[in-house]
């Protein structure tokens, strides 16, 4: 079985391809893509989703796209850079990553001249590609101490290969654990409305052959209270200074949950989903999602479709990370 690669270049490196999620779990496939209008679509859509993958995402549709319509001039290139910027960062407000992406480019950008723009942005582009990958495996062997042999991880949404460019955050020590041989076996929350739990992980994890088990979201405090779960560990969109964590709609019901039953709730995530001028979770943007995610309602019905929620950081028993467990506040920590 090929390796699974959700989001990087083009074989021959001239266009963004990804995994389209969208198709998961009937169909694998595979779409390049170069204009800013495929890249924000596919960010828009979820066709390609998870922070660190969208941060990946805009960092090499950029460049694509810029390398596309400006026929490789550096000043063309530069004229139309500010707008696909704005654009891209509005494409989803709360993962951290996308806009933390970006901004890395267009301060590159601002370090060096017309002739070096495009050689100097796609080198960096692969390296926000080729740091993600080194991240999830950092995350992963972090992350084994507390998935020991016969460890039963609950998880919620996807936060696996299919959500980063490597081989996960809150999955990536449950691969890690399974390629070690350790036995593991993980409950997937569902993640209404868009159902990443059933479609992408169960999807990933059968494909890794790790044993899963799907459950609806409404099933999980009482699967906690079972006593069937070791520990819960979640991904991350946006950590602000003081530890609150924004993550997919659910999540904090899914730690008062362990909280009140006395199972730890870890949060994995990558350095960069760290955002330290962000003070609380309240200051946090939430994307709105459009109510016809919802599926049938009586037509006129009112509809409140948040696609994130904020746990606060008193809920949190860790913060696994590329660096290893560290603990907030993060008001001082620097980037990548
Ligand atoms: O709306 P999605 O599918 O992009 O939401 C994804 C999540 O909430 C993930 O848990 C988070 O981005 C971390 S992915 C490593």
């Amino acid at each position: 079985m090929l390796p699974l690669v959700a989001v990087g270049w083009s074989p021959d490196h001239r266009a963004l391809r990804i995994l389209d999620q969208r198709h998961l779990p009937g169909a694998e496939v595979m779409r390049d893509l170069v204009t800013l209008d495929e890249v924000i679509d596919a960010i828009c859509t979820l066709a390609v989703r998870g922070a660190p993958a969208i941060g990946v995402a805009a960092a090499i549709g950029l460049v694509v796209a810029l390398e596309h319509e400006s026929e490789g001039c550096g000043a063309r290139a530069r004229a139309v850079l500010m707008g696909h910027a704005v654009r891209l960062i509005a494409s989803r407000p709360t993962a951290v990553n996308l806009s933390w992406a970006v901004g890395r480019l267009l301060a590159v950008a601002a370090a060096v001249g017309d002739d070096r723009l495009l050689t100097a942005l796609r080198a960096d582009a692969e390296a926000i590609r080729a740091e993600d990958v080194a991240m999830c495996d950092a995350i992963g062997r972090f992350g084994l101490d507390i998935v020991p042999d016969g460890a039963r991880v609950l998880t919620h949404c996807n936060a696996g290969l299919l959500a980063t460019a490597g081989i996960g955050t809150a999955l990536a020590p449950v691969h890690l654990a399974h390629r070690e041989g350790r036995r593991v076996h993980v409950y997937a929350d569902e993640t209404r409305p868009l159902r990443q739990g059933a479609r992408l992980t169960a999807w990933e994890l059968q494909r890794a052959g790790i044993p899963v088990t799907v459950l609806p979201d409404g099933a999980a405090a009482s699967l906690l209270r079972s006593g069937a779960v070791d520990l819960v560990i979640v991904g991350a969109d946006r950590i602000t200074a003081n530890g609150d964590v924004a993550n997919k709609i659910g999540t904090y019901g899914v730690a008062l949950a362990a909280r009140a039953h006395g199972i730890p709730f870890y949060v994995a995530a990558p350095w960069s989903t760290i955002d330290p001028a962000t003070q609380t979770g309240a200051d946090i943007e939430i994307e709105h999602r459009p109510p016809d995610e919802l599926g049938d309602l009586p037509v006129g019905a009112r509809v409140w479709n948040p696609a994130f929620d904020v746990t606060p950081h008193e809920l949190i028993s860790g913060y696994l990370t590329d660096r290893g467990f560290v603990k907030p506040p993060f008001s001082g920590v620097t980037g990548v």
